[in-house]
């Protein structure tokens, strides 16, 4: 079988369009000889072209050696015609993303190469093993799934098709090694690890939005202040566009037979149907000047002219959390004297249900998210028929300490439980589906989307019986099946177990 360390092992990439460029790119900087193939006429050359032009950049930015940039260059060679593939010991593909076409292209190079080349799609959407069906040899068929823009995305996933060979994967490990990548192992499965990873911070924030419990705003505010994430959903699906993450949604939730942990909302389709695809187009959730800046960015903060209350009584007695929050906001703690708010820090209940279960005035009642980073931004909700007198006071000292309220309306779970728990829950279920190891889980997620921590971190940062109790409060308060709980979660948090313990 080819031998994945050599110095001299080929790598063919067909395709030349945007992923194509930057594997060729990627496998020149790993020292490996590259010959690059497009069926459009002088595809690969004006590929090619750019990749090179890229190195030169480097060379000036003084990030790459002109001497290696000139190796590099060296072995950098365009095929005439798909023959030129045979000495390639792996073939990366990165065109259309077309069933019909892969499997062409597929057929085609397995006439070409060598009997043990390995040849790996980058596809996204489309299932290994339905690439690999139609080939005589499916065992040296996987996937092989870079992250635009391929050189500064560290991660690649190797996807393991049903009839991939496990020294096919290994060697494929090397290789993406070779290439500058971090690789994890994922199973042939909708969406593989990131695709699928990533709809639990998209479509919950969307559920957050749909319900009204928050703004966009609000809800990203929060996700990048408490939960220390790079950007709010909100601002991630502007980015990317929303013409591609409705679809990968849709493609997602429906490739696992519409399981509503993977649902989103009607607003999402409706911003795809009316074109608001985020700072592309000018509109989505946000509106962008020509600059990509938005134009009159709607506050997360709470105003309030009211006095700042400076004493409240506790709903939520030796919570740590809620005592050092509360005296950084300079509120004293008073036994409860009847016209006083009464705070509480829930977790995973909502402001109603606590009430109703502890018989607390609903009407004084304030809920303080008190997870997460809390030394910038604080979350506060209320039941319905509250007295806002109550509400505005506290949010008036938090506003006061330098820590900015973000009020928003009853919701099991505030705004960060919610989100960490829905990211939580998806990590751990893709732990118990086997689709990665739980390290490969984290890995994936941080370096596929930024993260701050993999899911099964957050669970663990959160506590992981406190996350099963948070998600298990949303799934009774709500009964949707969305938020049911992964039993690799209920496991582990019955037997007081780490969130990445396996077996
Ligand atoms: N763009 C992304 O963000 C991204 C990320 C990860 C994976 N992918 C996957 O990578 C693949 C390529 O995506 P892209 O964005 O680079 O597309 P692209 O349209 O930029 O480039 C595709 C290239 O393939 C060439 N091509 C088409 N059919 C061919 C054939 N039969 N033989 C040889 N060349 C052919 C085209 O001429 C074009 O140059 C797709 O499968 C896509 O799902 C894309």
């Amino acid at each position: 079988m080819v031998d994945a360390t050599s110095p001299d092992l080929v790598i063919g990439v067909v395709g030349c369009g945007a992923m194509g460029q930057g594997i060729i790119q990627v496998a020149l900087q790993g020292g490996m000889k590259v010959i690059a193939h497009d069926a459009m006429a002088g595809g690969a050359d004006v590929g090619t072209r750019k990749v090179l032009g890229r190195l030169d950049r480097l060379v000036e930015k003084g990030k790459l050696d002109a001497a290696d940039a000139a190796a590099m260059k060296e072995k950098l060679v365009v095929s005439g015609g798909i023959e030129d593939l045979a000495p390639c010991g792996v073939v990366v593909e990165a065109v259309f993303e077309d069933i019909d076409v892969k499997r062409d292209l597929f057929t085609a190079i397995e006439e070409v190469v060598a009997e043990d080349a390995i040849i790996a799609s980058n596809t996204s959407s489309l299932p290994i093993g339905s690439i690999a069906r139609v080939c005589k040899r499916p065992e040296r068929i996987a996937g092989l799934h870079f992250f635009n823009p391929v050189p500064l995305m560290r991660l690649v996933e190797i996807i393991r098709g049903p009839a991939t060979d496990a020294a096919v994967i290994e060697k494929l490990v090397t290789v993406g090694e070779r290439f500058g990548r971090t690789p994890v192992v994922v199973k042939d499965s909708p969406g593989f690890l990131v695709n699928l990873g990533g709809r639990a911070f998209t479509t919950e924030g969307l559920h957050l939005a749909h319900e009204a419990v928050a703004t966009p705003a609000q809800v990203d505010a929060v996700m990048r202040d408490c939960g220390h994430f790079r950007m709010g959903p909100f601002q991630l699906m502007d980015l990317t566009g929303i013409d591609v993450n409705y679809p990968v949604s849709m493609i997602v939730f429906e490739q696992f037979l519409n399981d509503p942990r993977l649902r989103t909302t009607p607003m999402h389709r409706a911003l795809y149907d009316a074109g608001r695809f985020g700072r592309k187009t000018q509109q989505g959730h946000f509106t962008y000047d020509e600059n990509g800046h938005v134009i009159d960015p709607p506050s997360p903060d709470h105003a309030t002219d009211a006095a700042p209350a400076t004493a409240v009584a506790v709903a939520t007695d030796n919570d740590e959390a809620l005592a050092e929050l509360l005296e950084r906001a300079g509120l004293n703690v008073r036994t409860d004297d009847g016209s006083m708010p009464i705070v509480a820090a829930l977790y995973g209940e909502d402001a109603t249900g606590f009430s109703a279960r502890t018989g607390i005035d609903h009407t004084r009642l304030v809920a303080v998210d008190t997870t997460g980073d809390t030394s910038k931004r604080v979350t506060l909700m209320t039941a319905p028929a509250a007295d806002l007198a109550h509400r505005n006071a506290v949010a008036a000292a938090f506003a006061k300490a330098g820590i900015a309220p973000t009020v928003i309306q009853d919701s099991p779970g505030f705004i960060l439980q919610r989100m960490r728990a829905m990211i939580a829950n998806l990590g751990c279920e893709m732990a118990q589906i086997a689709l990665a190891t739980p390290a490969d889980i984290d890995t994936a997620m941080k370096l596929g989307l930024n993260y701050p921590k993999g899911p099964l971190e957050i669970a663990e940062e959160m506590g992981v019986t406190r996350t099963y109790a948070i998600i298990s409060a949303i799934h009774e308060a709500t009964g949707d099946p969305r938020y049911r709980p992964s039993l690799w979660l209920r496991r582990r948090a019955l037997l007081g177990l780490g969130a990445h313990q396996t077996g």
